[in-house]
C-alpha cells in the first residue's frame, strides 16, 4: 500500500474515534461534513488529488479512498442510532407515564335494531326456502302501481301519496292519485314518472319478469310515503315482501309459511289474528296481526287507551294474499298453470314489538342512548 493510501487509511480511524465521542446529532452532522461532505470533505479534497498522481498509483489510492469513506459512513450510521436510540430512551425516562391510566374504553360496534330485524326476518324465511333479494327504492310508476293493478285514478293511490321525481330530476309531493301530474298516460309504460316506492310490492313484478316459476324470494327494503307521523307510522320506513309461485299453491300454504313465520319470531306466545281484507294486487287478501305487546291485546294500560296498538289489542304485520291472476298474465305466467301467494309487511312493527319500543319514531332519531339500550 502506499503512502497516500495509508494516511487515507489513518484518516478513517481517527474520523471513526471522532464519531464515536459525538456527543449529539449536531456534532455528528458537523463530522458528516467534514469527512465526507460532497464539496469541502476530506474524502472529496483526498479524490481530487488524483489526476496529479502517477497513473500505476491512481488504481490503489482510488479504492483506498473508497475504502475509508465506507468506514467513515458506517461510523456516522451507527452512532446516528445510538444517538438516536438514547435519546428515545431519556424521553421516556423522562415523561411523567401514569400507568395505572385505564385504557381507553373500546367501542364495539352493532348492528341498528331494524337491520337485526331484517337478518332475523330473511334467516326465518331462508330457513322455509325464500332467498333474500333487494330492488330499487327510486321506482317506476309502472311497478309501483300499475302492474299491481292500482292505474291512475284507483283508489288505492289515495294511500299511497309519495316523493316523484320529475323530469328535472328534483323531487314534489303529490298525491298518488294524480301521480302522473295531472297528464294522462294513455299506454302504460315503463317510461312514467319515477317515484319513491310506496311498498316493496314493486319487487313482485320485477323479480316475476326475471325468473321462471318456482318463485320464492323475501324482499327487504326501505319505502316511502307522504304522511304524518305518529307512534307507529314514519314516511320513511322498512318493509319485508314475500313472493311464492309454485304449480300447486294455495291459501293453505300461505298461512301455514305466515304462521310458522310469527311462531318463530315471537314465540308461541304470541296470538295471531288472521282475516279477510283486500289488495289490489291480491285475490283473495288478508290481514294478519299480532297481539299487542303493550296492553296484551286488552287495548288499555293504566295511562289510559294503548298507544301501541291505538287501544284496538292488534297490530297488524303485514297483508298478503294470492297474487291476482292479471299480475300473473302481465310477466307472462299461465295463472292456470300456476299460482302463488305474496305478503308485506312492515320491519318495524316486528322492531317495536322484539325490542318493546312503543314508538317508531326512536328507530330513526338515531340517539344512540336509546339505540344502545335495545
Ligand atoms: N304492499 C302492501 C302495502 O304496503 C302490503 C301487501 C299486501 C303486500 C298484500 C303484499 C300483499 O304482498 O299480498 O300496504
Amino acid at each position: 500500500m502506499s503512502i497516500v493510501a495509508n494516511d487515507l487509511a489513518d484518516m478513517a480511524t481517527r474520523a471513526e474515534s471522532e464519531i464515536a465521542a459525538a456527543a449529539d446529532e449536531a456534532a455528528l452532522d458537523a463530522l458528516r461534513v467534514r469527512y465526507v461532505g460532497r464539496r469541502e470533505g476530506e474524502i472529496t479534497k483526498a479524490l481530487k488529488t488524483l489526476p496529479s498522481l502517477p497513473a500505476a498509483e491512481r488504481p490503489a489510492f482510488g479504492a483506498a479512498a473508497n475504502a475509508a469513506r465506507e468506514r467513515i459512513e458506517s461510523a456516522l450510521e451507527r452512532r446516528g442510532g445510538e444517538l438516536r436510540a438514547s435519546a428515545l430512551e431519556r424521553d421516556i425516562a423522562g415523561a411523567a407515564a401514569d400507568l395505572t391510566l385505564p385504557p381507553r374504553r373500546v367501542r364495539v360496534g352493532r348492528y341498528h335494531p331494524i337491520s337485526r330485524t331484517i337478518r332475523e326476518i330473511t334467516r326465518i324465511f331462508a330457513g322455509m326456502g325464500f332467498e333474500a333479494v333487494e330492488g330499487p327504492e327510486v321506482e317506476w310508476d309502472y311497478y309501483n302501481f300499475e302492474a299491481l293493478n292500482i292505474p291512475p285514478g284507483h283508489p288505492a293511490r289515495d294511500k299511497f301519496s309519495t316523493l316523484w321525481v320529475n323530469a328535472e330530476g328534483s323531487m314534489e309531493v303529490a298525491l298518488a292519485a294524480t301521480g302522473t301530474g295531472g297528464r294522462a298516460v294513455a299506454e302504460p309504460s315503463r317510461r312514467q314518472p319515477m317515484l319513491l316506492r310506496t311498498h316493496t310490492s314493486p319487487m313482485q313484478i320485477r323479480v316475476m319478469e326475471q325468473r321462471r316459476p318456482p318463485v320464492r324470494v323475501v324482499v327487504p327494503g326501505r319505502c316511502y310515503r307522504f304522511e304524518a307521523t305518529d307512534a307507529t307510522h314514519e314516511s320513511v320506513f322498512f318493509q319485508y315482501e314475500g313472493l311464492a309461485i309454485d304449480e300447486q299453491l294455495s291459501m293453505a300454504d300461505l298461512k301455514g309459511v305466515l304462521y310458522s313465520f310469527a311462531r318463530q319470531i315471537f314465540g308461541s306466545e304470541r296470538k295471531v289474528r288472521f282475516r279477510p281484507d283486500y289488495f289490489p294486487f291480491t285475490e283473495p287478501s288478508a290481514e294478519i296481526a299480532f297481539d299487542c305487546f303493550v296492553c296484551d291485546g286488552s287495548g288499555t294500560t293504566n295511562a289510559g287507551r294503548c298507544a301501541t296498538c291505538g287501544g284496538s289489542g292488534w297490530i297488524e304485520a303485514a297483508g298478503c294474499g294470492m297474487v291476482h291472476p292479471e299480475a300473473l298474465r302481465r310477466v307472462g305466467y299461465d295463472p292456470s298453470q300456476v299460482q302463488g301467494f305474496a305478503f308485506g309487511g312492515g320491519v318495524e312493527r316486528l322492531a317495536m314489538l322484539l325490542t318493546g319500543t312503543p314508538d317508531i319514531r326512536l328507530f330513526h332519531q338515531n340517539d344512540l342512548r336509546y339505540l344502545e339500550s335495545v
